[in-house]
């Protein structure tokens, strides 16, 4: 029977590419969002890709009576949770901005949820709850005891009250770690959409390129890595969208419990080999200079997805030379929507 599923955050960068995955799948998506982070003429482009209208409710997952309210109209069978700030930095200088929206939305959210006896939930969560690690790739067994970031905390606390639900209020979670998505829809009508200066490194080479920013700056080059730059996992948002479909059915699948799994390529690439992929696919010599090491960056980290791979049957179908060229193709808008 066709699912109807609450996608909070849903006119967002991983968002709005997920409710393309979810539509062209045939479920039936009901989108919530507070348009902190994104602009409504986002669902309008949904439907451009799909040709299916966005159910949209202007709604702060925060603000429980009017979330109640949404779930009172729609009858919805599951939830995927994105609605959360994401930026590591302003964390650490705004603190309480992320623990009120981050930690409160999911509590809100989950209370919601329980009283209208909705209890499947896939949570959207990072690798950042790893920590400072060391050792790549990480499987999911790795520890995460301490954050690096009050971002980070707002994750592991989320996470950590998904699995308590899942264990003593008969929810079914599965908790997705993501390490970096970049790239767009192969349409250019959806992609990431930064507000003012990026924090993160494609959308700064992209709006560089674009001529919007002067020159990047790769945040060291004396790490311990071969080209003395960090290493990333970079996985292709429309790759990571699909997984959801994947996590979602396999949450529905599961007996009372909460999965957790990496979202990952599996692979690591350097700053300079990021840099290196865009130029060839753009084309264009990227201006940059080498500067200081950012604080709070982790030198090197990639994913072991292969619980993803055999529990989800999910793996990437795109490579880094396809992140660069939806990222430019996105930034420089080729196709009209
Ligand atoms: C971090 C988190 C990730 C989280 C994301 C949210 C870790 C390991 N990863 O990603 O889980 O979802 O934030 O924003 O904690 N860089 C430059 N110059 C720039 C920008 C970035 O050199 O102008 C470098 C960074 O030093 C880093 C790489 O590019 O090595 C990627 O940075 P970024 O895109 O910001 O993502 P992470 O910090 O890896």
């Amino acid at each position: 029977m066709k699912k109807t599923i609450l996608v909070t955050g849903g006119l967002g960068y991983i968002g709005s590419h997920t409710v393309v995955a979810l539509q062209e799948q045939n479920v039936n998506v009901i989108v919530v969002d507070n348009l902190s982070n994104s602009i409504k003429e986002v669902a309008r482009r949904i439907t451009a890709i799909t040709g299916i209208p966005v159910k949209l409710h202007i709604v702060d997952i925060t603000d429980a009576l009017a979330l109640d309210a949404v779930f009172q109209q729609e009858t919805i069978d599951g939830v995927i949770h994105f609605a959360a700030h994401k930026a590591v930095g302003e964390s650490v200088r705004q603190p309480f901005k992320y623990y009120r929206n981050n930690i409160d939305g999911m509590i809100t959210l989950q209370q919601v949820m329980q009283q209208n006896n909705v209890k499947t939930m896939v949570f959207s969560s990072s690798c950042t709850v790893y920590g400072d690690t060391r050792r790549s790739p990480i499987d999911e067994t790795h520890p995460v005891t301490e954050a690096i970031s009050p971002y980070g905390t707002t994750k592991l606390v989320c996470e950590q009250i998904l699995k308590d639900l899942c264990k003593h209020g008969g929810f079914k979670g599965v908790i997705l770690r993501y390490f970096n998505p970049v790239g767009a829809h192969s349409s250019a009508c959806i992609g990431e959409l930064p507000l003012g200066v990026p924090d993160n490194l494609v959308p700064y080479i992209t709006q560089t390129a674009a001529g919007i920013r002067e020159k990047l700056t790769v945040f060291g080059n004396d790490y311990d890595t071969p080209d003395g730059t960090n290493i990333r996992d970079y996985i292709h948002v429309v790759d990571l969208a699909k997984a959801h479909v994947k996590a979602l059915d396999f949450a529905f699948g599961m007996q009372q419990n909460c999965e957790v799994f990496n979202l990952g390529a599996g692979k690591g690439y350097s700053v300079l080999d990021v840099i290196k992929a865009f130029e060839k696919v753009s084309g264009k010599e990227l201006a940059y200079v080498i500067g200081a090491r950012r604080a709070g960056d982790v030198e090197q980290i990639w994913a072991d997805a292969s619980k993803a791979e055999q529990l989800l049957n999910w793996t990437c179908q795109h490579d880094l030379d396809e992140m660069m060229e939806t990222a430019w193709k996105w930034q420089m808008a080729l196709t009209g929507c």
